[in-house]
């Protein structure tokens, strides 16, 4: 679809802030960018609450009884579409997962029109995954004002709740963020968890941010302002207490000359068990999924002691219920 007046972040075409209401309070999740450290600090401790120990009963509530929470993928995937849709039925809503490959929008039907649609059915929350950048933003400056849009990835600039998860995991394995050396490592230019995960960190007043990719998968130096860019591996893991590897986001690159082969980028910029004897002793490893074994993670390291890509998916659910609660607790005082 072309977005007429696409917003990377959370504007609106007025330059209004489409995310907080009118009251300060978490109106819809755009994007990390413009959040308080206070406004994240209280989603992570939100997020606390809804995790309860392997193999007891998930936590439930009834914050969202009476919702109906409908997801709309445009684009695959398996993380966050599970778990929006596991905190939706853990809060209490209705939930509608729309299959857009059997619905009318494969006879041409706008993606307004099957929001207008689904709004008609009082559907409350949108939980939105696009290819291309601002249509989450457009969504929001379209719909009704009672309605809430959850950003589930957008393009390569923003995946918010992809970026709470992370904060959350890196919190709960090594506290408070501002002494810790963080390096995500891959490609980083096409990586929209890279981006809410770094923004999110710089917030937190993170204590160092290394960003390592080959040289032709390299940010834009503005993109993450504070953060340092480095291409060499051994540079960028040295004595990080964080290490989280990315895959090479190829469906969102037209031109892939110049972008390194599979076996080429395992050899220079595969995290390995090796590799990791240079970072902190106790450096984690993550992994936002879905992983190419061998490729940019070993395989044995991502089983390993050292991998929290399993926390990181547990977390995704707790994060998802407390974005939707707190969506939710706003629209109760409008
Ligand atoms: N991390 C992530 O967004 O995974 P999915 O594409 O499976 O949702």
């Amino acid at each position: 679809m072309s977005v007429t007046n696409p917003s990377e972040f959370s504007t609106g075409p007025d330059g209004a802030d489409l995310q907080v209401a009118a009251n300060g309070q978490l109106r819809h999740l755009l994007t990390l960018r413009g959040l308080s450290r206070a406004q994240i600090t209280d989603l992570l401790d939100q997020s606390d609450k809804f995790l309860s120990p392997p193999g007891t009963p998930v936590i439930r509530s009834q914050a969202l009884q009476g919702r109906t929470i409908a997801s709309l993928f445009f684009e695959p995937s398996t993380r966050t579409r599970a778990s929006f849709q596991l905190a939706a039925t853990r809060l209490g809503a209705d939930v509608l997962n729309l299959d857009v490959n059997t619905s009318s929008r494969a006879k041409g039907e706008s993606i307004l029109d099957t929001i207008y649609t689904l709004q008609a059915m009082q559907v409350d929350i949108f939980v939105v995954r696009d290819a291309s950048t601002g249509v989450p933003a457009f969504i929001t400056s379209h719909t009704n004002g009672y309605v809430s849009i959850l950003n589930a990835g957008e393009s390569t600039v923003a995946h918010p709740t992809q970026g709470l998860l992370d904060l959350l995991t890196i919190r709960q394995h090594k506290g408070a963020f501002e002494n810790l050396a963080v390096a995500i490592v891959g490609d980083i230019a096409h990586s929209r968890v890279a981006r809410s995960a770094a923004e999110g960190l710089m917030t937190m007043d993170v204590g160092e941010l290394r960003l390592v990719s080959p040289p032709g998968l390299a940010p834009d130096s503005a993109t993450i302002p504070g953060a340092r860019l480095l291409h060499d591996l051994d540079a960028g893991i040295r004595d990080a207490d964080v290490v989280m590897a990315l895959r090479i986001q190829r469906e969102r690159i037209d031109d892939i000359d110049g972008i390194p082969g599979m076996d080429e980028y395992a050899a220079n910029f595969g995290v390995s068990h090796e590799r990791m004897k240079l970072a902190a002793p106790d450096a984690i490893v993550m992994h936002p999924g879905p992983i190419n074994r061998g490729v940019e993670i070993e395989s044995s390291l991502a089983d390993s002691s050292s991998s929290v890509i399993t926390d990181q998916v547990t977390n995704g659910v707790a994060v998802r219920m407390a974005v939707l609660s707190t969506v939710a607790r706003t629209m109760d005082v409008q």
